[in-house]
């Protein structure tokens, strides 16, 4: 499995993501999406709208203001309720949610590190010596905290492991165990509108989307007119104050969440949860990600929210341990009952069918965008030698992608080819995001889509446009990232070919037209 530090470095090497503020020193746990980034973002986001919203009859959409009326808050339970307990580091002073101590403590520097000393030394002996010769080296830069590397004299653990599993808390930090009893804090991230702020009013920056969508409930019911079982689908940006922020995108305090509150009828709420388990696990299957890296977590009672009468996380396997990526929960008819209730609106569904009024139960399917993009960049992200140099390449579904097809000149100089490339790029652009580059030699372009992920090359060369001594045969060569095969398709074809190509069919593609030796 690739470490973090691997993806954050490619991430900001190839433009998917930046430390936010970075002339100022940075901002810590904020992260700006670049060029491919934000391509590749909006392709995770887009997919979701399509799957969840277009190719459904029981879905709409909203997009519900950020700030929303105080009261919202009392309602839902956030302001009394959304206060994690945390934790703090009686020797480093840095904070952390209790519940998360150990996914943090998991993914700290210190237990990277030290997990690859371990790796490095299988032998029981080598192990003692290894621990030793890392707590006087690596073990004081980055673990100044743990005992044992703080007082030489001090044995070193028996079992490493349940350090870097969390059995045993340590501070992520700095490795230290005085770590103080959990303590409650508020999430909230509160801000003032209105010009004056002593005269302005206090509100928060909303800590879900789904609040938006249960104070629209009888606007959307009312303007769309669907009847049970129906959902409302929304993907916006949700801020949380966290005690514990970290491993990259995974956990910021500024997020975009992908949600869906389904209303059904009481009674029917258990089958539908069930469905939308299964529709949701196997959303992240249908675009790559790999079975063995994901699975379904129950949670316990004393686990789950005031709200929620039943949760189910879809977890994937990031490389700091399982962790969450989507949350799909039972809120019972909790929110419109207390939406009614502080708001004295009725919010009811008329049952055509027993001539009564209900009040919806609500199955709520929760995923992060940002959690979803890591977890689809983890999962393509693969190393491999080709012809004695190694070749970084993610193999993202070709929906994921940020860039479908780049269009490579083999020959930079010769005008008739970068014509009919730059050409044949701009018609491309016309369906899909398709880039042009005459940068490199070829084999160095091949190179730069494959770690960026591009599913298709293609390659415009002499016999393309023809010379002197032979006529242009008007085909070009269209490669494909993960087995590097090549076919030789006529120009006035290419559309049709990339459009089954994004369908994911290569082998009837290479089977229809001749083949080409890969030239990288
Ligand atoms: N409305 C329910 C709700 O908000 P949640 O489990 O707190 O449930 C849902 O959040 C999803 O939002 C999570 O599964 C995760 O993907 C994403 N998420 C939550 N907190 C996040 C954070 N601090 N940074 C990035 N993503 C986060």
């Amino acid at each position: 499995m690739v470490d973090l530090d691997t993806i954050v470095s490619l991430c900001k090497r190839r433009g998917f993501v930046f430390q936010s503020s970075e002339i100022y020193g940075g901002l810590g746990s904020a992260w700006d999406y670049g060029p491919l980034g934000v391509e590749f973002k909006n392709n995770v986001k887009r997919l979701w709208w399509r799957d969840m919203v277009h190719r459904r009859d029981d879905m709409v959409g909203l997009d519900a203001a950020i700030t929303m009326h105080p009261s919202v808050w009392k309602a839902s339970g956030h302001a009394d309720h959304f206060a994690d307990p945390f934790t703090g580091c009686g020797e480093c002073g840095h904070y952390y949610r209790a519940d998360q101590l150990r996914e943090a403590q998991a993914g700290s520097r210190w237990a990277q590190a030290l997990r690859k000393v371990l790796e490095g030394a299988a032998a029981r002996k080598d192990r003692a010596q290894a621990l030793r010769n890392w707590a006087r080296s690596d073990g004081k830069r980055l673990a100044p905290g743990l005992p044992w590397v703080k007082d030489p004299g001090q044995p070193v653990p028996e079992a490493p492991e349940e350090l870097l599993e969390g059995v045993r808390p340590a501070c992520p930090a700095c490795g230290s165990p005085r770590l103080s009893e959990p303590r409650p804090a508020s999430l909230m991230l509160k801000t003032t509108l209105g010009p004056v702020e002593a005269t302005g009013t206090v509100t928060y920056l909303r800590p879900e989307t789904a609040q938006g969508i249960f104070v629209n409930f009888e606007n959307v019911l009312q303007a769309s007119r669907k009847k049970l079982p129906f959902g409302i689908a929304q993907i916006g940006k949700a801020f949380r104050n966290e005690i514990t922020p970290g491993n990259f995108t995974f956990r910021t305090r500024e997020f975009e969440q992908m949600e869906i509150e389904y209303f059904v009828k009481p009674g029917t709420d258990e089958e539908w949860h069930q469905r939308w388990i299964e529709e949701r696990f196997s959303w992240y299957l249908r675009y790559g990600i790999r079975r063995e890296n994901l699975r379904l977590r129950e949670h316990a009672k004393e686990e789950l929210a005031h709200y929620a009468k039943r949760c189910v996380d879809v977890e994937y396997l990031f490389p700091m341990g399982w962790s969450e990526l989507e949350g799909i929960a039972n809120r019972t008819d909790y929110d419109l009952r207390r939406h009614a209730e502080f708001s004295g609106r009725s919010l009811e569904y008329f049952d055509e069918g027993t001539r009564q009024k209900i009040v919806p139960y609500v199955i709520e399917p929760s995923a992060g965008a940002d959690r979803s993009a890591l977890a689809f960049l983890v999962d393509a992200y693969h190393e491999e030698e080709v012809r004695g140099e190694k070749r970084v390449v993610l193999r993202f579904h070709p929906e994921v992608a940020p860039v479908k097809v780049a269009v490579l000149p083999l020959l930079k100089k010769n005008e008739k080819i970068v014509a009919a490339a730059r050409d044949l790029a701009a018609r491309l652009r016309e369906r899909w995001y398709a880039v042009y580059d005459d940068t490199a030699a070829i084999g160095r372009l091949y190179r730069r889509q494959d770690e960026v992920g591009t599913p298709f090359c293609i390659t415009v060369d002499v016999q393309t446009v023809g010379d002197g001594e032979s006529p242009p045969d008007h085909r070009v060569t269209v490669r494909e990232r993960d087995s590097m095969r090549q076919v030789r398709v006529p120009l006035a074809e290419i559309e049709g070919v990339i459009e089954a190509l994004m369908r994911g069919s290569w082998s009837e593609t290479a089977a229809r037209y001749p083949a080409q030796e890969p030239a990288a």
